[in-house]
């Protein structure tokens, strides 16, 4: 097919780009920053703009992973969230229903179910989140806009029979985490593949899935994320001791951890639930916890890109 895929020079476009065209598909890649699988210099926010690409292209569908997140609240307004994230999309919907595609792929966030109070994991259990976790009550202009772009697309089933497929993706970004500073690195995204992160890679082929099964789904809203080795039966003991829970799982984690000097989470408040990506779209990541596991066992390259100096493209170089 002929796929419009926003945010091409971003991280995850800069993945996805490649895995659509291995594929078969011929990909346009719009984005307001230059990239090596960029056509389009512009902005999901310029109607204009997108109905003329939409037409010189002959674009079939869409996949919109472009867009503001978690970082941009210190660089934007919100203003600039809801032309992007929220008109953006509308305008993205409103194209593709007009040239008559039978699918669209919205790149969405598991940060937009996280409230205040499970980011402040004040309770006395970690708390599992799947597609049936409410009430949704975003912390902040980013799962705001996220969360209505969301409800943009499932009306644009409801109302046009446009089918959306919403991907709900956990953590994948290169970058150190901006809140979190200890442990560093590399050791905490290992510590999240065991309930709130994917490689860039996984999250790229669940768009490809996501993309191919569209129409047979109709809508559908689903967590991406590693598959977790926990069960909703773990929750209170992951909140109360996490280490000890990891050690029945992987017997041997704790001291491949300890040879690299990282260590294991004490405590866990959150566990993203990927079963039903698995069920209904036949998607699963390939690497998750064991495979972390497995590398530091062997000895071999971690299976997953960490990048301290990762920014955006779209930032100025400082
Ligand atoms: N990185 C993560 O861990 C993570 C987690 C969950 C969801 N997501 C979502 O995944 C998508 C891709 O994020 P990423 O991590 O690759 O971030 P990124 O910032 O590297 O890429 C986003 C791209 O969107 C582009 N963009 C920004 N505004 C635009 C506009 N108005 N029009 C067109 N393009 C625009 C940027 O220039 C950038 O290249 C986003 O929708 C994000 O919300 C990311």
């Amino acid at each position: 097919m002929r796929v419009l895929l926003t945010g091409s020079s971003g991280w995850l476009g800069r993945f996805l780009a490649p895995v659509l065209r291995e594929s078969g598909h011929a990909v346009t890649g719009l984005d307001v920053a230059p990239g090596v699988d960029t056509d389009v210099l512009g902005s999901v926010a310029d109607r204009a703009l997108l109905e003329r690409v939409f037409a010189e292209r002959g674009i079939e569908a869409v996949i919109h992973a472009g867009g503001l997140h978690k970082p941009d609240i210190a660089r934007y307004s919100a203003q600039t969230f809801v032309e992007v994230n929220v008109t953006g999309t509308l305008n993205l919907i409103e194209c593709a229903v007009a040239a008559g595609h039978d699918r669209f792929v919205f790149t969405s966030t598991t940060s937009l179910m996280i409230s205040q109070a499970i980011r402040d994991e004040a309770g006395d259990a970690a708390v599992w989140l799947d597609e049936t976790s409410g009430p949704i009550e975003p912390r902040n202009i980013y799962g705001v806009t996220k969360l209505a772009a969301e409800g943009l697309c499932r009306i644009a089933w409801l109302e046009q029979g446009l089918a959306t497929i919403v991907l709900r993706t956990s953590r994948f970004f290169p970058e150190d985490d901006d809140t979190h500073r200890t442990p560093s690195g590399e050791n905490l995204k290992a510590n999240e593949f065991l309930h709130r992160r994917l490689t860039v890679e996984d999250a790229a082929r669940a768009h490809l899935v996501a993309l191919e099964r569209a129409p047979a789904v109709g809508h559908g809203v689903f967590v991406i994320s590693a598959p977790t080795p926990f069960a909703r039966g773990d929750c209170a003991e992951l909140k109360r001791d996490a280490a000890g829970v990891i050690a029945r799982a992987f017997p041997d984690a704790a001291a491949l951890y300890a040879a690299r000097n990282w260590t294991l989470p004490t405590s866990i408040g959150r566990v993203y639930d990927a079963e039903r990506a698995e069920r209904v779209l036949g998607f699963r990541c390939e690497t998750d916890f064991a495979a972390v596991l497995a590398a530091l066992r062997d000895g071999a390259p971690l299976p997953f890109a960490h990048d301290p100096a990762y920014v955006s493209p779209k930032e100025p170089a400082r």
